[in-house]
């Protein structure tokens, strides 16, 4: 395993902040890029690669987020794929607009409120993380074919091509994907195509470097190449992917495959220090949560307290636990329940938020509104993109936890999600994670989970400023909203924003997470002081984010992952 080392980094003459280091042998270069026309960091070396070269190909930013999307899933199999869903956010310079994209997973119409309870009423967290019922009808293939059809240049089977080379061809197993099969092996290891493609005839994990090679996915993949979207909804593969989970008696249907449709929504969108936010709307919580804590903070001058000083570091911690009671109160799939997102970004209602926060004392969950809070796991993928007319796109895409549900539809490759553990099993109910479920996020039939996914645009003037997001479930939030305050508010250069040590309070449970490399001791000493439950832990966070600063990019990959910043 690599080591990571850890070190401090001092920010002008005042100001301690942590960062954290490159893993041993990958050294800074690799996770920052500065480039005059194009840019792309990911969560993976080849996808960067490939997404570039359909730039370099004469493809525009939606064929590079095709072909990055499709990279990705191959990737990083245990993170995403064909077998989930995403967003997408689009900042298009001809006409100045944000586009959203939900192609989010949505349930079966079979699917029923109480489907994972017991009769008596009790839940049943693995039934939504492991086999057949946690599979939700999968959205990513058909939104990334709708969108290409409605923006991409290049044709649709070219920009696949290095996905199907990379499934067919193989690459080295490394470290996070060890770790995720490691974790599942217990579950890939019973089903036999899950197990001839990622482990040893004894069930065990390769070692590390070995080739992973898919070759099912790869012929998946020259299908979709070759007859769009509906070589995914209809027909061989659609036929096996229901055959995957009816045999073992779980409810998705043909006709949930054949009926999904991709939806384009309104981003959600605020002013902000001379910027605006753009991001994404219900079904996540996520872009509503990121402007709230940044609204919150706002009227306060952090920049005189300083990055990581323990008064700014309190208010975070604070305006964080505050949205994440709305987060458990208000928010759903806004076609099923009304989500009110102009009153909860309004700048009245943050205005008293922010007024509410005591600038001196911890907020206690306790006295805070005691309601449920969804649950999401910690994996998904994110990717930036950004070319040289000064289009950007954002996109979170995911199978949810760790090889999503762990079903194969056996002769594709494809994993199948596990993204119905994102649903509230009951109102109240404590999940395998320790969080508990809210009214409007309970399970509904053709109904999208709630998601945290943040895939956010920021632009100056309407011209492009900066896009950025990353995976790891509630924390999506609290990590996106730091790095925007560490390069808006700080003025950090972006590599130390997105690498500085980060923080995570959710409200449920109170506790505020502090990673490695941690703060200062007497910053944390000073925290406790005034209430903070303050733990170490991990927080999983890898950003990937782009900005524009002297007429050109600066891309950088979170030094926490194995993901490359590239451009050209
Ligand atoms: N499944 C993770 C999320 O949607 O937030």
């Amino acid at each position: 395993m690599l080591a990571m080392l850890f070190l401090t980094f001092f920010v002008g003459c005042t100001h301690r902040v942590n960062i954290v280091a490159p893993a041993e042998n990958m050294g800074r270069p690799k996770y920052e890029a500065f480039a005059k026309n194009s840019m792309v960091t990911s969560q993976g070396e080849a996808t960067s690669r490939a997404a570039l070269s359909t730039i370099a190909k004469g493809g525009n930013i939606i064929d590079a987020f095709v072909t990055a999307s499709f990279t990705i899933s191959v990737e990083r199999p245990h993170s995403t794929g064909i077998g989930g869903g995403g967003f997408l956010l689009y900042f298009n310079t001809v006409d100045k607009k944000v586009y959203a994209f939900d192609f989010r997973e949505i349930a079966p119409v079979l699917a029923t409120s109480d489907m994972f309870l017991t009769e008596d009423g009790k839940t049943q967290p693995l039934l939504s993380q492991e086999g057949v019922f946690a599979v939700a009808t999968p959205g990513l293939v058909a939104g990334l074919y709708d969108i290409h059809r409605r923006f991409g240049k290049l044709p649709w089977k070219d920009i696949i091509q290095p996905a199907i080379d990379l499934a067919r061809n193989g690459f080295p197993l490394y470290e996070q994907l060890y770790i995720a099969l490691q974790d599942r092996k217990h579950i890939l290891s019973v089903d036999p195509e899950a197990k001839s493609t990622f482990l040893l005839n004894d069930g065990s994990v390769p070692k590390m470097g070995t080739l992973v090679v898919q070759e099912n996915l790869a012929k998946t993949l020259e299908l979709i190449a070759l007859q769009g979207k509906q070589a995914f909804y209809k027909g061989k593969v659609a036929d096996a992917i229901v055959k995957a989970v009816r045999s073992k008696r779980g409810i998705l249907t043909l006709k949930d495959l054949r009926d999904y449709r991709m939806k384009e929504r309104l981003p959600v969108s605020a002013a902000y220090k001379g910027l605006k936010i753009f991001s994404m709307p219900p079904p996540s919580s996520g872009g509503i949560h990121v402007i709230q804590i940044l609204k919150m903070l706002e009227p306060h001058n952090l920049k005189a307290m300083g990055p990581q000083s323990t008064d700014a570091v309190h208010l975070t911690a604070n305006s964080m636990q505050r949205a994440f009671v709305d987060r458990a109160t208000y928010l759903g799939d806004p076609d099923f329940n009304h989500v009110p997102v102009k009153e909860l970004l309004s700048s009245k209602y943050l205005e008293k938020l922010s007024k509410e926060i005591d600038t001196k004392k911890a907020l206690r969950a306790d006295t805070l509104k005691p309601i449920a809070l969804p649950y999401e796991s910690s994996d998904t993928t994110h990717f930036s993109i950004a070319d040289k007319d000064g289009n950007m796109v954002a996109s979170t895409q995911t199978i949810n936890g760790w090889f999503g549900s762990g079903v194969i539809a056996q002769g594709t490759g494809i994993i199948l999600n596990n993204e119905m553990d994102d649903f509230a099993q009951k109102v109240g109910a404590q999940n395998l994670f320790g969080a508990v479920g809210g009214n409007n996020n309970l399970v509904e039939p053709k109904k999208r989970p709630l998601s945290s996914m943040s895939p956010t645009i920021i632009t100056k003037d309407e011209k492009p400023f900066m896009a950025l997001g990353s995976p790891s479930g509630t924390r999506i939030i609290t990590c996106v909203a730091q790095t925007i305050l560490n390069s808006v508010e700080f003025d950090m250069p972006l590599y130390e924003s997105v690498a500085a040590t980060r923080i995570h309070q959710q409200w449920q449970p109170d506790l505020l997470k502090i990673e490695a490399p941690y703060l200062s001791s007497h910053v944390e000493k000073a925290l406790k002081e005034r209430g903070h439950n303050v733990v170490h832990e991990k927080l999983g966070c890898s950003i990937q984010a782009i900005k524009r600063e002297n007429n050109q990019w600066t891309g950088v990959s979170d030094p926490r992952g194995e993901g490359l910043a590239l451009g050209n």
